[in-house]
């Protein structure tokens, strides 16, 4: 039995990464996932690999007529929408007298206000429809604690840990639960950024800083983005109904809470 069947979801940032992972998934679990992404081409190129139940979305999570836009383009397409993933996110490094402004608007806006206005935006649609949802918003176990080199990033993702608790009580009387998911190092395109960056500021080789987060989590490895998969279904599906307002990690042991 397939558990999304005949449901739409809206997948922010999914054109690669894990947000693909997930859209791969959904499709297998039966529903429609609309591939939104600031990168259409590869959002084109993903949903033509993932197959019919995929469609490529444009969509940029800073601009609100992006957002309604998209919202509308899935209504239209699929009938609906029952999921929303809050997935898409940028990711910077700097010691704090380093940090400028240009970083700190750039990552609030993708990261906390693309999260917040595109949640308000399904919530809107799925409260008109009156059959609930399920928002998944993608947070962090650097939204757990402070990293040195990593407090804008950080702050986004404990932002985005408490738009989930706040957002959660309030929707949930319309029957919408809104969780989250806190990866821990997961490998891919996303990482291979994270590691030059880490490169130049801790003064290392190339791929030294990959191989020691990896070694350092409990399970013995980074993360593939199909580890959170199952995470990523159980939320969207009604097996969760009685999930509210929760942050899971899912790191293989990296953080405790
Ligand atoms: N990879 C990790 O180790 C890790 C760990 C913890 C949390 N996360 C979180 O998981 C999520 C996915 O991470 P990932 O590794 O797949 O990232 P990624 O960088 O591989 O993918 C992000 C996607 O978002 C898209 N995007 C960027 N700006 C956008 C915008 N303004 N509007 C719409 N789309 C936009 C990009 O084009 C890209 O396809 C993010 O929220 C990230 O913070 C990742």
């Amino acid at each position: 039995m397939k558990r999304l069947e005949g449901k739409s979801a809206l997948i922010t940032g999914s054109a690669r990464g894990i947000g693909r992972a997930f859209a791969e998934a959904y499709v297998r679990e039966g529903a429609k996932v609309a591939i939104a992404d600031i990168n259409l081409a590869r959002a084109q190129e993903t949903a033509l690999q993932i197959g019919p139940h995929a469609y490529a979305v444009e969509m940029d999570v800073t601009q609100q007529v992006s957002i309604d836009a998209a919202i509308e383009t899935v209504v239209k397409e699929a009938g609906g929408l029952d999921i929303l993933v809050n997935n898409a996110a940028l990711f910077d490094l700097a010691p704090i007298v380093e940090i400028t402004r240009q970083s700190y608007d750039r990552l609030f806006s993708i990261n906390v206000a693309g999260a917040l206005f595109t949640m308000q935006a399904a919530a809107k649609q799925m409260i008109a429809q009156g059959r609930g949802g399920k928002i998944i918003n993608m947070a962090s176990q650097a939204g757990r604690r402070g990293e040195a080199l990593v407090a804008v990033y950080c702050a986004t993702k404990a932002a985005v840990i408490s738009l989930t608790q706040s957002a959660g009580l309030d929707l949930i009387k319309h029957r919408i639960n809104v969780n989250a998911i806190a990866p821990g190092v997961v490998d891919g395109e996303h990482w291979d950024g994270v590691d030059a960056l880490f490169a130049k500021y801790e003064n290392r080789p190339r791929g030294e800083k990959k191989r020691l987060v990896g070694a350092e989590v409990p399970y013995g490895r980074m993360g593939t983005a199909e580890d959170l998969t199952g995470m990523a279904i159980f939320l969207a599906s009604a097996e969760s109904d009685y999930v509210v307002s929760q942050t899971y990690n899912v790191d293989g042991g990296n953080w405790m809470s």
